[in-house]
């Protein structure tokens, strides 16, 4: 069954899987006291700068956690969208885990504004009032949108202006930096961002991602709270060497400029058969279609149903999605497209 689910339901790219099997050498020591881990800080510093430090984790939702922890307080509260999945697709985690309570903001494209953010940030100093204390945004968003490099200084100036810190969700980070053509750290040093939670799984990797604090004063007792959380592999060489491969050569951008262009290719060709209702400015399709099509579309296709009450469904591609998977759906889309308009 071909997918357009999501991007983490691709495999691994064989880069990656060599450099695992690369790091299957001998003893090294464990808990990040390893060459892979103690290169990938060298790597890192090369994309977001000299003060940037990776603590590698298992998942996006870990890294979100062990972020979210390490840049508040007991008391604090994550101004975020409310479609942000830190919000809506964790289970609850940074609440439970982190501590955090998350003040949510309804947007029309998945993206904060410095005015959007004052809804929420408030109450400093009212003790009936969880503090905000950081914005969190996500890069690509959840819509399939992407923040430009002004937006998000303008986001880090306001924050910063009022005593609050900034993160970046970055589970699809590489492919909003193929789309605006910029480098990681024009994206997210040079606006201001103070920690990054940094994708891999959905670009290639089997799975890890990284806690990248980018302003060590934001997140002073971040390696603590990566163990108090769970999230501090004894094998990390392995998250490392995932990590190394992709940001250490480009394949964190051609496997993201991929993923992106298949979805162009997507959107052209269903342009004008289907309503697209949201601009594709990463690697997500949105699209609304009769409901009966959704269901004979499922049969032979796997995607999520993104909002059921107005029959918008969200189509996926990534680093191995092919052109002639592609226009394999997009074919059948439209002849399924056909069929229901001559049924009716
Ligand atoms: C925006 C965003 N953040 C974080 C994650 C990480 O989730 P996971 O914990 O499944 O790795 C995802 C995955 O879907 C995501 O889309």
């Amino acid at each position: 069954m071909t997918s357009f689910a999501s991007d983490n339901y691709s495999g691994v790219h064989p880069a990656v899987l060599d450099a695992i099997a690369a790091a299957n050498v001998g003893r090294q020591p464990a808990y990040g006291r390893d060459e892979w881990t103690g290169r990938l800080q060298d790597v890192v510093r090369r994309h977001f700068g000299e003060r940037a430090t990776a603590y590698p984790v298992f998942n996006g939702t870990g890294a979100n956690v062990v972020a979210l922890q390490a840049m508040t307080t007991r008391w604090a509260a994550v101004v975020c969208t409310s479609t942000a999945h830190i919000h809506v697709d964790e289970c609850g985690a940074p609440e439970k885990v982190a501590g955090v309570k998350l003040l949510t903001i309804p947007t029309f494209d998945g993206k904060l504004t410095p005015e959007l953010i004052d809804l929420e940030a408030r109450g400093m100093d009212d003790v009936h009032r969880a503090q905000p204390q950081v914005v969190s945004i996500t890069q690509t968003t959840e819509l399939g949108t992407a923040y430009t490099v002004e937006e998000i200084r303008a986001i880090c100036d306001h924050a910063h202006a009022l005593g609050l810190r900034v993160h970046l969700d970055g589970a699809r980070i590489c492919n909003a930096a193929a789309h605006l053509g910029v480098s990681l750290r024009e994206m997210t040093t040079d606006t201001g961002v103070d920690v990054v939670s940094f994708g891999g799984t959905k670009n290639g990797l089997m799975l890890g991602e990284a806690v990248i604090v980018l302003d060590p004063d934001a997140a002073p007792h971040v390696d603590y709270v990566r163990k108090a959380s769970t999230q501090l592999a004894s094998k990390m060489r392995f998250v490392s060497a995932q990590l190394e491969a992709l940001l250490g050569t480009d394949l964190w951008l051609t496997n993201a400029a991929h993923a992106n262009a298949m979805a162009q290719r997507l959107a052209t060709g269903l342009a004008g058969a289907v309503d697209l209702p949201r601009p594709v400015q990463a690697n997500a399709v949105f699209a609304r279609i009769p409901r009966a099509a959704i269901a004979t579309l499922q049969e032979t296709y796997e995607f999520y149903v993104w909002d059921e009450t107005v029959d918008e469904v969200r189509w996926m591609t990534a680093w191995d999605t092919t052109p002639e998977d592609v226009d394999t759906f997009v074919a059948d889309v439209r002849r399924v497209l056909a069929a229901s308009v001559v049924e009716a």
